[in-house]
């Protein structure tokens, strides 16, 4: 059995866990709002039309900001669609994804919900289609008072209260070909200032996301970053990145994962870092993971033009669940910059949460480490330092065999320590340097693996894929712990005082 020695030590933090580490998206794409969030003649509708199941299942994941309307879909969207008697609302076009939107749910409706499901919304202008005017129209009619014609239209569709939405992106993917009115690097730089400008004119305590690359791949990354932020960088609080994975033929490769966006997110810092420094900037800018997960189904079926098509409706396998732990790991290790990310998407659109029109909702296998890290990765993250033999990959170089984070909650007197073995062939053994934790004791081993790394949760098995409780053994406070790792194996382990 190979042996990976692991210290970790509340003297060597990384910093404070921002919870909105642990976001996710909602676009009007697919089934995503519409018989995802919103069915109202489903049999477990509230008032309003949203599912309450789906609603219980959000909330068991602690999620604490989710981004709206888009994605894509925001760059050809017009906000105004959204408001008002629903009646009165217009069908149009998405051209994004060549659906038909009915505008039953917008802004108002979104926020209702946000508020039901405990989450804060974080809203994004269309900068492709639309101008800086009309994204401070939109700002004007959510956090304005009153007294003017945008705040007051709100408080006459009946929202007296502003909405007080506090984070906002300035448009979306603007570097891709693909989207709706795309932008060159000086393009979207000027249009974002001024947009920043005026919204920061009307609400001067949002914060603001500027587009960063939407993936490595792109042939202008990172000189998109670097140009965009040379016009935004004292108007902007955020930088944001988009990755996504798929398992293109190489298990080991596709497991590796967590080291590639662990390149990508410390390239972005250092981009950042350099316009910081060439600007004479006194801020740190922090980074926004706005968009991450494992997809497979680019090239979609068409559904010319209709109402909620089920598109990028990715079904998880284990196998996918384990690298998306990898990956929240590569989160919670960069969670000094990294102070907001989001899981694209929530629910039924390359989602954790899957549900039937008319019919029920399953969990799929990505739910359960997105829930362990959100539930128990808050707190400090504390440095990992690893001792581990490597993986060769094809397309990464070298990677470590095994993945780790730890984060250190100390009101609550808990240590978590997540980890990925990548041994396809065998149990790894983690002995675990705990010197500054030795009152702590083991409270639970969770583990996702399996004999079929294809298994998937369906509706009429729900439960194939999901975490098991490993018997601990040896459970003595000390400094050094021993823990073994089955083969190819998602691993939470908790310690705690109490
Ligand atoms: O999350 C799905 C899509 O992926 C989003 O609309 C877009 O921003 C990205 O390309």
């Amino acid at each position: 059995m190979k042996s990976v020695k692991c210290t970790i030590d509340k003297d060597y933090g990384i910093g404070e866990v921002d919870p909105k580490l642990f976001g996710s998206f909602i676009e009007h794409l697919g089934r995503a709002v519409y018989t995802g969030i919103y069915e109202p003649d489903h049999p477990l509708a509230d008032e309003q039309g949203f599912r309450k199941d789906v609603l219980e299942l959000v909330k068991s994941l602690q999620v604490p900001i989710v981004r709206y309307p888009g994605g894509n879909f925001v760059s050809g969207y017009n906000w105004m669609d959204g408001i008002g008697p629903k009646d009165n609302r217009p069908r149009r076009l998405d051209y994004a994804w060549q659906s038909i939107e009915t505008n039953e749910v917008g802004i108002d409706e979104f926020v209702d919900w946000s508020k039901k499901a405990g989450v804060q919304v974080m809203a994004a202008v269309n900068l492709g289609t639309g101008t800086p005017q009309n994204a401070g129209y939109m700002i004007e009619y959510c956090n304005h008072p009153s007294g003017t014609y945008y705040s007051d239209l709100r408080r006459k569709n009946g929202h007296e209260e502003p909405h007080n939405i506090k984070v906002w992106c300035l448009g979306n993917e603007m570097d891709g070909p693909w989207q709706t009115c795309g932008l060159t690097a000086e393009e979207y730089g000027k249009k974002a200032l001024e947009t920043a400008k005026i919204m920061k004119w009307v609400d001067p305590a949002i914060e603001l996301v500027a587009c960063g690359s939407s993936s490595p791949a792109m042939p202008s990354y990172p000189e998109w970053d670097r140009v965009v932020l040379e016009h935004t960088y004292e108007h902007v609080d955020y930088i944001s990145m988009h990755r996504y994975y798929e398992n293109e033929g190489s298990i080991t490769d596709f497991l590796a994962s967590f080291a590639d966006m662990d390149d990508f997110i410390k390239t972005l810092i250092a981009t950042a870092d350099y316009v910081k420094a060439k600007t004479r900037s006194k801020k740190r800018l922090k980074i926004s993971f706005d968009e991450w997960n494992v997809w497979y189904i680019k090239k979609q079926t068409r559904f010319p033009w209709e109402v909620a098509p089920p598109i990028l409706e990715d079904q998880y396998s284990l196998l996918d669940a384990l690298v998306f732990g990898g990956m929240l790991c590569t989160l919670l290790n960069n969670s000094n910059r990294v102070k907001m990310a989001c899981l694209a998407q929530l629910v039924n659109v390359i989602a954790p949460i899957f549900t039937q029109k008319g019919g029920g909702v399953i969990k799929q296998a990505i739910f359960y480490p997105f829930q362990q890290v959100s539930l128990y990765g808050r707190g400090q993250a504390i440095k990992t330092l690893v001792n581990c033999p490597s993986i060769e990959t094809k397309i990464y170089g070298d990677v470590p065999l095994v993945q780790i984070a730890a984060t250190y909650h100390e009101e609550d007197g808990n240590v978590t320590v997540f980890a990925l073995n990548c041994d396809q062939q065998e149990e790894v053994e983690l002995s675990l340097d705990m010197r500054s934790f030795e009152d702590m004791r083991m409270i639970e081993h969770l583990v996702m693996d399996g004999p079929d790394l294809n298994a998937k949760n369906t509706f009429a098995e729900p439960d194939k894929v999901k975490p098991r409780s490993v018997k601990i053994l040896g459970n003595e406070a000390g400094a050094i712990r021993k823990i073994v790792m089955p083969k190819l194996s998602w691993n939470v382990l908790r310690f705690s005082k109490k």
